[in-house]
């Protein structure tokens, strides 16, 4: 693999001098194949995923020390990832999370032509993303709080990007996107992938706080976080037992699995693969990365 995300940036801290690190807004990601190209070549256009993440701060600065919760998967990683980028799952697996607090985005259903759906993208080199954007319409509404709940961050963000950039970035909100192979930006939250072995994998996950901000800010994005990443939580704990149950499904059997949903309405706009939330878009971009990476060149 050419970058994985990791936890720190000197390669002193691993007593390993092959291993080869580089940061992009403060994110380390680190190999050890000297063939590898450099970073900013290897995120391409996906370093704006991270830009959106980072620049939900007004100072552009994202911190990490909240403390970190593990989840173990009896899935190999991959079925993780799989279970994170897909967009079908959400309305038939995290249910009883929709019925307890309000929608934050307006699902009007694939086959609908005229109200807008969250999009799915593929950026190329396996980094992914679900963009609810379309959906939202006010500043906030990703936070499931009105506009006028944080005064100073709304000032702090128009003192920071002007009053258009401000506003774009409050509607739209931080990304929901992998980084591949192994780094979600999950909204407000980041998560690592770490493989254990072939059927285990390690999730960890930790609040993404906001540097610049008031701590009432960072305090809800905490309590928020404890909803969705906890061992009691709606989340992970849904999207585990998804995971594990899809992992069991084929385990020891090479069947293929069908990942053409909505192949037939993906589009291309500015060399990125663009559908609806509900098809494989995300997926198919994941494993055509991972093919290419594991193919054999005779
Ligand atoms: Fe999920």
């Amino acid at each position: 693999v050419p970058f994985a995300a990791g936890f720190t940036g000197d390669a002193a801290d691993f007593g390993l001098s092959r291993l080869r690190s580089e940061k992009y807004r403060g994110f380390v990601f680190a190999t050890f194949n000297p063939e590898a190209p450099t970073l900013e070549e290897y995120l391409g256009p996906a370093a704006s995923l991270i830009d959106r993440t980072v620049e939900m701060s007004p100072m552009g600065k994202v911190r990490l020390d909240a403390g970190w919760l593990k989840h173990r998967l009896r899935a190999n990683w991959k079925m993780v990832v799989e279970g994170v980028v897909d967009g079908y799952h959400p309305d038939y697996v995290h249910t009883s999370l929709f019925r307890t607090v309000d929608y934050h985005f307006e699902a009007k259903g694939v086959e609908s032509s005229t109200a807008p759906s969250p999009l799915a993208r593929d950026w190329g080199g396996g980094h992914v993303e679900i963009d609810f954007a379309p959906t939202l319409k006010e500043q906030l509404a990703w936070f499931n709080v009105s506009p006028d709940r944080y005064p100073n961050y709304i000032s702090a963000m128009k003192a920071a990007f002007g009053e258009q950039g401000a506003h774009e970035r409050l509607i739209a909100g931080p990304s929901h996107a992998l980084i591949f192979p192994n780094l979600l930006l999950a909204e407000m939250n980041i998560v690592i992938f770490e493989p254990i072995r072939v059927g285990e994998t390690i999730q960890w996950n930790t609040p993404l706080l906001l540097d610049g901000v008031g701590e009432e800010l960072n305090e809800r994005i905490i309590r928020n976080g404890q909803a969705a990443l906890g061992p009691g939580s709606f989340i992970i704990p849904d999207d585990a037992v998804m995971i594990e149950r899809t992992q069991m499904a084929i385990e020891g059997r090479g069947r293929w699995i069908d990942l053409s949903r909505g192949l037939n309405r993906e589009r291309v706009e500015d060399g990125i693969r663009v559908g609806v939330m509900y098809d494989d878009v995300a997926g198919r971009g994941f494993w055509r990365q991972h093919a290419s990476l594991m193919a054999v060149s005779a």
